[in-house]
Order: C-alpha cells, then structure tokens, then sequence
C-alpha cells in the first residue's frame, strides 16, 4: 500500500515508521524540509538501537529505511491509496492542506486525520469528497502504543471505519 504522510513531527514520523515497518511504501512530507531530515536521521538513531538490543536485524532495519521515501510537495502523494495528516494542531491550516491535497489525489484516496481535539465531522465537511475523510488517531509514541482511535465523521462512507480498522490490526495496532 502506498501510505503519504504530511507532518514529519513527533506523531508523523513515528506514524510513517509503523506503515513502513508493516511493509507499506511510505511518502513522508513537512513545510519545514529541515524537519524531514531531522525526523529521518532521528528515525534511523531509533532503529539502530532497536538492532543493538535486538529487537529486529539489521535487514529488518534497511527494509523500513527503505520504504519511507521524502516527498517535497503535496504533488509527491498522486500515488497514495491512504494519507494520513499529521500537521500542527489547528483547523484553518489543516483545511487548508487538505483543500490542496484534494487537487492532487486520486478520486479513491483515503484521507485520516492524527487530530487529537478537532471535529473530525467539521474537518471532513470543509473536503470536496467528505465521505473519503476519517479520524486515524494513534497515541504517542506511535511505533510503541497498540490503541488507535479511528473514528468516522457523519459524512464518512458506511464502510470505511472498518477498513482502517482492519488496516490497522495488519499494522499490529488495535489488537
Ligand atoms: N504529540 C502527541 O502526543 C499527539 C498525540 C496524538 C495526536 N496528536 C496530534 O497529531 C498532530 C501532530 O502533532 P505532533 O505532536 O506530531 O506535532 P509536531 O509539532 O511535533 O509536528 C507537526 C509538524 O507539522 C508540520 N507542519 C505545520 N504546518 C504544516 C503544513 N501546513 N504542511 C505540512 N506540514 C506542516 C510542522 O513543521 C511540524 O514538523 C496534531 O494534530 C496533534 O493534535 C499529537
């Protein structure tokens, strides 16, 4: 699966790190760039250390470095089949990115929001396609916490809640 996620902070790149570990190939984008690189190279650090207590080999490692891949603009997710958003924590911004990604994703993108405190039926009602539109909310540290919220809108597709849901049991959350 092709995963995009915008927001390269503290939830999104642990966010990209449990997609790209469960095997999906991951496009990672931030407005700082500066913050992609440090969230990658502090990425790397925690996976190393994972490799020297053990956790996973080395292989395991390169494969997971290897699936995340950084985008430069909203443009880089065409290709992606989920987009979770993971952006500073206000309404007006998020709406904003979700409004441009609209312009870029195909008709199927889902698109989830990390948000911790907004509507996500407010949220959603501001996309051209709410009923693509969904709450993906994991808990901090993202690769470490097994619950995620997943929590539909009014305007949310009937079946969608329990795609991610079981999307999120391939990625060994919600167990
Ligand atoms: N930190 C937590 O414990 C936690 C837990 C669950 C959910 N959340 C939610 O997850 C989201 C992100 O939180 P965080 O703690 O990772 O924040 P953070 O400040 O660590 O990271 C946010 C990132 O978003 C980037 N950003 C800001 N505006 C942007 C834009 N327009 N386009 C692209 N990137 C942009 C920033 O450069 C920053 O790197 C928030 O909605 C928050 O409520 C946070």
């Amino acid at each position: 699966m092709n995963v995009g996620i915008i927001g390269a902070g503290t939830m999104g790149i642990g966010i990209a790190q449990v997609a790209a570990t469960n095997g999906c190939k991951v496009w990672v984008y931030d407005a700082n760039p500066k913050q992609v690189e440090t969230a990658t190279v502090g990425l790397e650090k925690t996976l190393t250390k994972l490799v020297d207590k053990q956790k996973i080999s080395s292989e395991k490692m390169g494969e997971i470095l290897s699936n995340i891949s950084i985008a430069t603009e909203l443009k880089d997710f065409k290709d992606c089949e989920l987009i979770i958003e993971a952006i500073i924590e206000n309404k007006e911004i998020k709406t904003k990115v979700f409004t441009e990604l609209e312009t870029h994703v195909s008709e199927n993108c889902i698109i989830g929001s990390n948000t911790s405190s907004i509507s996500i039926t407010s949220l959603g009602a501001e996309l051209r396609k709410p009923e693509r539109f969904i709450g993906i909310h994991f808990f901090n540290p993202a690769p470490l916490m097994p619950l995620v919220e997943v929590i539909p809108s009014l305007l949310t597709e009937k079946t969608l809640a329990e795609k991610i849901y079981n999307l999120m049991k391939d990625w060994e959350k919600c167990l």
